[in-house]
């Protein structure tokens, strides 16, 4: 699927177009049928070469990337019963949400007004954390949706933001002890900005994997990082 993909996106870039979020609608268009048929494919195929991958973690969800190149990431997230990210944004990226077993939900915000006069704030004292600031702006829930084996929801940064949890009752039916999502951003998102409205502050910080390709990152083994957000 990573191949059929990095052909699609080499085609639009052959074409002219940047590729992320602002690029044109025709040009997103068509991104977005061949993520939606390629994931359709490979789940009606019935591939289970992910499962290899699969590892869940008690304590946070985890994100193992599958494999990039300059155009997009492909990231398998691994989500417990009972786990969620917090509320976070895309950078420039599109955002492919694929749900390969069990299923999640997605519950979108948008942002009041941009706060006057905002201020660095003390940033979380955890790996690849770079800043923070407050206030949080005003999170106005924009509604909530679910996603199953073989579904898609795509999302970018002109849409809305999102927070994403496991559906506990449709992992429940399917007898599976969490959701497997496969994400496709474009291109990799290297900074996410989290919206953590309890503590009344943005926090910027460098996404990290629990694998990469298959292999362990020693270096971000700190259960803290684990938890990074997208
Ligand atoms: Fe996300």
């Amino acid at each position: 699927m990573f191949d059929t993909l990095a052909d699609a996106f080499a085609a639009e870039r052959a074409a002219g177009c940047t590729i992320g979020s602002h690029q044109p609608p025709q040009s997103a268009a068509r991104l977005d049928a061949a993520v939606r048929a390629a994931v359709q494919a490979y789940v009606a195929a019935g591939h289970q070469d992910w499962r290899a991958l699969a590892k869940f973690n008690d304590s946070h969800y985890v994100r193992h990337l599958v494999d990039e190149n300059g155009d997009f990431e492909m990231i398998l997230i691994c989500w417990k019963q009972g786990q969620a990210s917090r509320v976070h944004n895309h950078a420039q990226s599109h955002c492919w949400l694929n749900v390969l077993s069990g299923g999640v939900e997605e519950l979108r915000y948008t942002t009041g007004d941009t706060p006057e006069g905002v201020e660095p704030a003390v940033a979380p004292r955890l790996p690849g954390v770079i800043s923070a600031s407050a206030p949080c702006p005003l999170l106005m829930p924009a509604g909530v949706g679910k996603v199953g084996p073989g579904g898609t929801a795509y999302i970018n940064d002109t849409i809305a933001l999102h927070a994403v949890r496991c559906d506990d009752a449709a992992c429940e039916a399917a007898g599976e002890e969490g959701a497997v999502s496969l994400h496709v951003y474009a291109p990799p998102i290297r900074r996410v900005k989290l919206y953590e409205q309890e503590e009344n502050r943005v926090t910027v910080r460098a996404p990290g994997f629990a694998t990469i390709r298959g292999v362990v990152d020693a270096d971000l083994q700190d259960l803290s990082r684990l938890s990074s957000s997208l």
